[in-house]
């Protein structure tokens, strides 16, 4: 069974007046353990194809299945709790993060927006995320431009 499913994905955007597809028709499966690189030169659509998966930007045709289930087809709660089962890392991952916010964090916040652990136990989960990577813990407490 496929982890993540996408057929006949489609991304129209306009440049001027006239519309191009950014991404045309793409389909592609990827099953459990399995890892999917997308090559192509810049403008290809590579991008724009890892936002959709997530759901960041909406497409114009396709469709995606995620676990088993049609993941265009979630809004609110139910969305939520599926998007945190995928994660994009951003080509320029330092832009990512606000750099005077603390390692604590920004490792804190999706714990918390999806009630991973409540708010007594979460330093002592920060901790063990940071041990798990090979981090010193004291990195908590630096900020993210440190
Ligand atoms: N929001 C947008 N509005 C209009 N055009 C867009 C938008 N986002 C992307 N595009 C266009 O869609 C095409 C695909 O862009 P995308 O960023 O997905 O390419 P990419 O393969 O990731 O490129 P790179 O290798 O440079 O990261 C490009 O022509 C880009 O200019
Ligand atoms: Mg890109």
């Amino acid at each position: 069974m496929s982890l993540l499913a996408v057929s006949n994905l489609t991304k129209r955007y306009h440049r001027g007046r006239k519309p191009f597809a950014a991404v045309d028709e793409v389909s592609f499966e990827v099953g459990p353990a399995e890892t999917l690189a997308l090559a192509g030169p810049s403008g290809s659509g590579k991008s724009t194809i890892a936002r959709l998966v997530l759901r960041l930007i909406e497409p114009d045709t396709g469709r995606i299945e995620f676990e088993g289930s049609d993941f265009l087809a979630l809004s609110g709660a139910a969305l939520r709790a599926r998007r945190a089962r995928l994660q994009m890392v951003f080509q320029d991952p330092l832009a990512a993060f606000n750099p005077r916010a603390t390692v604590a964090r920004v490792l804190d916040d999706p714990l918390r927006i999806h009630n991973i652990a409540p708010h007594a136990q979460r330093p002592r989960r920060i901790a063990a995320l940071l041990e798990r990577v090979g981090l010193d813990t004291g990195l908590a407490a630096r900020a993210i431009h440190e």
